[in-house]
């Protein structure tokens, strides 16, 4: 074989030597954690092969441009949650190299795609090496006959049309360009605790004011607090109004799911002030009871919301990438002019549309036969859930959520989640997500995510027995 060169980055300053592989990437494994990025030589001959790791001298420099740091983006807290999570974990691993850390953290799927969706991914690649079946940019809204299929999928008898229906590369990136449509003048409320990315697009929107250190919250944003007393449901009543209300079921953190009377109660309170809700129902498909698996189950949604949605936690695309936002033709701004045709503009001039070998997944998922099988691997996640639910009451901790989203919300009355998390995580080798990283309002609480492999779900469960049980 001829000897093979090549240059390549990898995050790591450190001076290394390492067998390689054929399979380059499974021999060379880094920290992420820094961000020097030193050339990496490999050799690779018939008899030895070697990856030599060549640490460039870090460069120093006291020149600045004379550009404004963007003011909004530097009034954010620290790293957003979960980066700072996966630094605290790394650190750990370093203090801990043999510990088999097991991560009940980020909410990321581990279960393979259903092969019913990989094979329409497959094929539809192969096909774009084809003259027949290549395709270049595709329609910024998505492709018809998915957006169709979302449509019928999701929607039937609600009366979205399927131009209401705009597919993306996921609910987070949605999320962002519907604060683009909203501008930096809105007023905005989100629950607390709530997925970080309502409030810090908000702030990086320019919509709110500065950090308060003593609420530990931004001003100008309306906190819906959501605990065990109001059944994770805020109290409307006390609600001031806002332009836009995040409104998240089942929710992220906590687990709980709004049920009808709830939801009803939020579209008249929307409805009564002119406000817009952008309701994100990306774990809709977890929900077990008769909750809405859509707010225009509601009557009156379309003139007062848009929903957000994805298949990251439906069919494992954290990765692929691949969700919706609908957005009724209904709904109106206050001049009369439909949110529909700015989103329309918004999607058209900042996303080029989603991958199209995504998109063919995405056709799959919404087929019969995909949709079955999305509820197997839910239905996998569900039974983590339990195993979870069981573990810390058994240990008498009160748990919340679980039943209907793939979260686990855990009370430790009294504590700071960031505590908690800590120590979990240094007497168990458990990431877990503290629940302050979700709002002030998710203080004394940790969020356990089923995703996971069963047999690690179990070990984990195994651990937190022993540690816990043995403090009782
Ligand atoms: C409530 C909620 N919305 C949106 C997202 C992001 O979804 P996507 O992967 O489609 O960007 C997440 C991911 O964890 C989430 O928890």
């Amino acid at each position: 074989m001829d000897a093979m060169t090549t240059a390549m980055s990898i995050p790591s300053a450190r001076l290394c030597t390492v067998p390689a592989t054929r399979n380059l990437s499974s021999s060379v494994s880094f920290s992420t954690a820094t961000s020097l990025l030193p050339k990496v030589s490999v050799t690779r001959g018939a008899s030895v092969s070697l990856i030599r790791c060549i640490a460039e001298p870090a460069e120093k420099t006291t020149y600045t441009t004379s550009v404004n740091r963007n003011a909004n983006i530097a009034k954010l807290q620290a790293g957003y949650l979960f980066p700072e999570i996966a630094r605290r974990r790394n650190a750990h691993i370093q203090r801990y190299p043999d510990a088999k850390v097991i991560s009940l953290g980020i909410g990321d799927t581990t279960e393979p795609i259903p092969t019913v969706i990989t094979g329409a991914m497959e094929a539809r690649a192969r096909a774009l090496s084809t003259l027949e079946g290549y395709s270049g940019y595709g329609a910024e809204q998505g492709e018809k006959p998915l957006r169709a299929g979302i449509g019928a999928a999701f929607y039937a008898d609600l009366g979205i049309d399927e131009t209401e229906i705009f597919v993306s590369d996921g609910a987070k990136c949605d999320i962002t360009r519907l604060q683009l449509v909203f501008g930096p003048n809105v007023t905005m409320a989100a629950q607390d605790p709530s997925y970080p990315a309502y409030v810090d697009t908000s702030v990086m929107m320019g919509q709110t004011g500065l950090f308060q250190s003593d609420s530990q919250q931004y001003s100008k944003i309306q906190y819906m607090k959501c605990t065990p007393e109001n059944d994770f449901f805020p109290d409307l009543s006390s609600t001031p109004r806002t332009d836009i209300i995040f409104f998240c079921s089942p929710n992220n953190p906590t687990g709980a799911s709004a049920s009808r009377k709830q939801l009803e109660e939020l579209v008249a309170f929307a409805k009564k002030n002119g406000s817009i809700i952008v309701y994100d129902s990306a774990y809709a498909i977890y929900t077990s009871d008769d909750s809405p698996k859509s707010i225009y189950e509601i009557p009156g949604a379309k003139e007062c919301a848009i929903e957000t949605a994805s298949f990251s936690k439906y069919a494992g695309f954290t990765g692929v990438r691949l969700g919706w936002t609908v957005v009724p033709k209904a709904l109106k701004f206050a001049d009369g002019h439909p949110v529909h045709t700015d989103f329309n503009r918004v999607m058209t001039t900042c996303f080029n549309g989603a991958s199209n070998v995504a998109q063919a997944g995405g056709l799959a998922c919404v087929s019969s036969e995909g949709l079955k099988a999305m509820h197997e691997t839910v239905k996998f996640y569900k039974e983590n859930t339990k195993i979870l639910v069981e573990t810390f009451e058994s240990l008498g901790f009160k748990t919340f959520g679980g039943k209907n989203a793939p979260y686990v919300w855990v009370q430790f009355p009294g504590k700071s989640s960031w505590d908690v998390f800590s120590e979990i995580l240094e007497q168990t080798h458990i990431v877990t997500t503290p629940g302050s990283g979700f709002g002030p309002g998710g203080e004394g609480f940790i969020r356990a995510s089923a995703f996971g492999h069963r047999e690690n779900i179990l070990e984990a469960s195994r651990r937190l027995k022993e540690y816990f049980g043995s403090k009782k």
